[in-house]
């Protein structure tokens, strides 16, 4: 995809200056540059000795409720502290330089809402959503306990049926929301471009929608500063981070630079 002395940036603007649909996929990696440590970053403090992929489980939270419940409380402090980026700014300018944009994201920041994104479609749920762990019967948010200080955190109880209160997130062996999940494989397999943004392409299904784009004809574009399991399958990598890569990228397509 790449014509000589082209660079990716300029690829990818040609790329984008021709789609009708453009989908932007983002992972951990797109708030990594708010403060928001990635999914598989080192924990710090009073959950460094915990895997995050033990701590992310419903067994996990049957076995040690408040330990999960305080963790997903730190993450929300942490999320709560964010300062949206450059990148997710460039992201909402995207919106007026291309005929359609939506956002599918793994993250459960709620960060691209905040900034103003106007279609964001949340694969694994939200940290601002509850719901109780029997019957998932909603739960009024601002009446979930918010410790102040890094610590372990009794769930509240359901009004309903008494079972404890979860994060409305999805965890390791749950299943995505059905109809999230087909509007964001219809959009895969109909976009003209789709910009993968911070995800490490380890976890499915998610990792599943470059691959649909691309064998559904879209120009897949990368932007990480590491390879991973997504590189091979895009036509274009732009090697950095997104608060750099993206306002660089959006403003190149907004003077036309498609060389
Ligand atoms: P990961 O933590 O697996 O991967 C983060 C990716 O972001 C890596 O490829 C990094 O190289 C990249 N990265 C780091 N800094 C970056 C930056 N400044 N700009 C762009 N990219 C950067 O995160 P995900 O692939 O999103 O799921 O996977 C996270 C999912 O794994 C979560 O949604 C969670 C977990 O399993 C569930 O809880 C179901």
């Amino acid at each position: 995809m790449l014509k000589t002395e082209e660079s990716p940036i300029q690829a990818a603007v040609r790329a984008l200056h021709t789609a009708r649909r453009v989908v932007v996929a983002t992972g951990a990696g797109m708030s990594r540059e708010s403060g928001i440590p990635t999914f598989r970053e080192a924990l710090t403090g009073l959950w460094a000795r915990y895997d995050p992929e033990e701590l992310a489980t419903e067994a996990a939270f049957r076995r040690h409720p408040a330990r999960v419940f305080g963790w997903y409380a730190w993450r929300r402090r942490l999320v709560r502290a964010a300062v949206p980026h450059a990148g997710y700014h460039a992201l909402v300018s995207l919106e007026g330089l291309v005929s359609e944009l939506a956002i599918v994201t793994q993250n459960v920041d709620g960060l691209h809402r905040r900034v103003g994104s106007r279609r964001v479609l949340e694969l694994h749920g939200s940290l601002d959503r509850f719901s109780c762990v029997d019957a998932r019967h909603p739960f009024p948010a601002d009446r979930a306990p918010e410790p102040e200080a890094d610590t372990e955190c009794e769930p509240p109880r359901c009004e309903r049926c008494g079972s404890p209160v979860r994060p409305d997130v999805v965890w390791f062996g749950e299943m995505l929301a059905a109809g999230v999940t087909a509007e964001a494989w219809d959009l895969a397999a109909s976009c003209r471009a789709m910009l993968v943004v911070g995800t490490s392409g380890l976890v499915q299904p998610a990792a599943q929608l470059p691959f649909i784009a691309r064998d559904a004809g879209a120009t897949v574009i990368e932007v990480n500063p590491e390879p991973t399991e997504i590189s091979g399958v895009a036509h274009i990598v732009c090697r950095g981070p997104a608060g750099a890569v993206l306002p660089a990228l959006v403003a190149a397509l907004s003077q036309g630079a498609t060389k």
